[in-house]
């Protein structure tokens, strides 16, 4: 299984911190803060790792992490995002990167206190399809939340006005090489992007999506508060069980 950092857009929600620099750069508590999706993959037994940027400041990804040495691996891969096509635009870059493989996709603000190496493995055994993480939240209408039957996820809803559960569909996804099929068939949402929700969707409808609930905290990190939040947990408990 190949693995996948989004680390592009424009950070908006941040301005002005990232009228200069990449969202994904910015610290959390003491480490920049694409370290952690890197770590969360490397953890999950994933060391062929693509990171897909963009912006004016996507040079600084390379010096920053060079090969990956400083997570003992030998190779890192870098694309580029141009504009702000959403989360499965950029996703659709890395095709040729995959090769046919199964993929695991990580937003480059999403953090976590643990690790996804048992969701990995079971995605590994699943054979196709696709798998995605939820976590019980206090404020789900800021993510996608699926609604649920049991353990059976019947449909997602993008920033729902009325969520239907209170769980969120975090930024950590599985998929086989049919996504980038799926991809082609989408159109943009009301903000103008690709959404991943479209994606996941799509995998539902054909009764081939599967899900875990997530071990320890997890956090986005891509508004003032949920930034603040990040680094606080950081400082708390550490991430990534390290
Ligand atoms: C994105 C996804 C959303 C998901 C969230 C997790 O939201 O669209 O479904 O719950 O990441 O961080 P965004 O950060 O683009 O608003």
């Amino acid at each position: 299984m190949k693995g996948i950092i989004l680390a592009g857009g424009l950070g908006t929600r941040l301005h002005p911190l990232t009228k200069i620099t990449n969202k994904h750069l910015l610290p959390v508590h003491n480490q920049p803060m694409i370290y952690y999706p890197i770590q969360t993959l490397i953890n999950a037994g994933i060391e062929d790792i693509m990171i897909v940027t963009g912006g004016n400041s996507a040079g600084d990804f390379l010096k920053l992490l060079g090969n990956g040495k400083e997570f003992g691996l030998k190779h890192l891969n870098y694309t580029y995002q141009e504009g702000e096509g959403g989360i499965a635009d950029a996703l659709s870059l890395v095709e040729h990167f995959a090769e046919d493989e199964p993929i695991c996709v990580v937003l480059g603000d999403n953090i976590i206190e643990k690790n996804i190496r048992a969701a990995a493995d079971e995605y590994r055994n699943q054979g196709k399809g696709a798998k995605i993480m939820l976590k019980e939240v206090h404020d789900p209408q800021r993510f996608g939340v699926p609604e649920l039957d049991g353990t059976r996820v019947l449909k997602i809803e993008e920033k729902p006005i009325e969520p239907k559960s209170n769980y969120a569909v975090i930024g950590i996804y599985f998929y086989d090489a049919t996504v980038f099929d799926v991809i082609r068939t989408l159109v943009p949402s009301g903000r103008g992007e690709l959404e991943i929700t479209d994606v996941n969707n799509h995998y539902i409808k054909r009764g081939e999506m599967t899900w875990n609930e997530l071990d320890g905290w997890w956090t986005d990190a891509g508004t003032f508060d949920s930034l603040l939040r990040a680094s606080n947990l950081v400082a708390e408990t550490g991430a990534n069980n390290l």
